[in-house]
């Protein structure tokens, strides 16, 4: 059975400590298991957007992959729009899927609705499904705000099966055990998010260190002055803690009787983020562009071949090919989408 892993990151702006806590860091430390890695650069053209930005973002996102100990001798990191198959297996999926299931999804709901709404905005839950189900995939370590796109990749995953018989691995989502859903600082019961619009309770990899302790040292806190890890009734002291242990290797309940007061908590956590952060900048800006596209177009080799595969035995299951296998004279070379220049 398989035990591999994949997640993916949307280029859509510079990524946050959220992203790192809820799923670039569980994904480097489980790199002994099968692990893929994607820039889902599709993802981001479900809302308006700049091709320049696009381009440029897409390389940071996966630069600080790299800087953030993704091994790509050891994990495949790719561009998702450089595989073919994603494109392939997401119109496939749709003829699974239906309208009432993708339009209850949470950020349809949240960003769609008008008419100039992007049609894809709708549709990307199924393209997400096809992330996941191109790569026989047993675990999506994310953030929980993807657990319903997860939800809907297993639904579909069953569905498809009972109709055509095993042709997909089933995956499931894991998520960290601390800071899954980490709180912007500026307004704990909200997501620090990469596309929030105001930017100063978002810790960016990227900022320097005066920036994310200034940050930090603003953060909105509780009323009363312990410091207690009590997320219902202490919000943002909370994830304070859960930032601090995320860096630390701590645990929220344990950490906060060492600090007695909101101001020694809050410089402890500067000072955590910025040692934490500190070697991934270092590493980040000693990556050439060179190195970072060379890893990308490595991976997507690397990727397509088993990307091909699902989609070839959908296409199977579907009633879309023949039927026969395809003739051993004409070996299959893996479809990488066209090399852009
Ligand atoms: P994206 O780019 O919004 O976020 C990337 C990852 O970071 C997690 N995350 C957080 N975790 C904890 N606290 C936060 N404040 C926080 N903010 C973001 C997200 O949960 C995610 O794991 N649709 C996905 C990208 C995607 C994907 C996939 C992921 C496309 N296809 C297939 C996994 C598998 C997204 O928009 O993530």
């Amino acid at each position: 059975m398989s035990d591999r892993r994949i997640s993916g990151f949307k280029p859509t702006g510079p990524l946050q400590l959220g992203n790192y806590a809820g799923a670039i860091r569980p994904l480097v430390l489980g790199q002994d298991r099968p692990t893929v890695a994607f820039v889902a650069d599709l993802h981001a053209l479900t809302v308006p957007h700049d091709p320049e930005r696009l381009r440029a973002l897409t390389l940071q996102v996966a630069g600080l992959l790299l800087a953030s100990g993704l091994d790509p001798r050891r994990t495949i990191l790719y561009r998702q729009s450089d595989l073919a198959a994603h494109y392939e297996l997401h119109y496939l999926l749709e003829c699974a899927a239906s309208y009432g299931e993708v339009h209850r999804m949470i950020q349809f709901k949240e960003k769609g609705g008008g008419s100039g709404t992007r049609l894809s905005l709708l549709t990307y839950p199924v393209l997400m499904a096809a992330d996941i189900l191109l790569h026989d995939i047993a675990e999506v370590p994310v953030g929980r705000d993807q657990r319903q796109h997860v939800e809907l990749t297993r639904d579909l995953a069953l569905r498809f099966n009972e109709r055509h018989g095993p042709v997909f691995t089933v995956p499931r989502a894991t998520h960290p055990a601390i800071a899954a859903r980490l709180g912007d600082l500026a307004d704990p019961t909200a997501k620090m998010g990469k596309t929030n619009a105001a930017t100063n309770g978002v810790l960016f990899l990227l900022d320097p260190p005066d920036v994310l302790r200034r940050k930090i040292m603003r953060a909105v806190t509780d009323a009363g002055t312990e410091v207690a890890y009590d997320p219902e009734r202490k919000p943002g002291v909370s994830n304070l803690l859960e930032l601090l242990a995320t860096c630390t290797n701590g645990r929220p309940e344990q950490l906060a009787p060492d600090y007695p007061r909101y101001g020694a908590l809050k410089t402890a956590v500067a000072d955590a983020v910025i040692a934490l952060l500190e070697p991934i900048q270092r590493r980040y800006h000693e990556l050439g562009t060179d190195d970072i596209e060379q890893a990308l177009a490595q991976g997507a080799e690397q990727a397509a071949e088993r990307a091909d595969a699902t989609v070839r035995r959908v296409k199977a299951a579907m009633g879309l090919t023949s039927g026969r296998p395809a003739p051993s004279s004409t070996p299959e070379t893996p479809r990488t989408a066209p090399a852009r220049h």
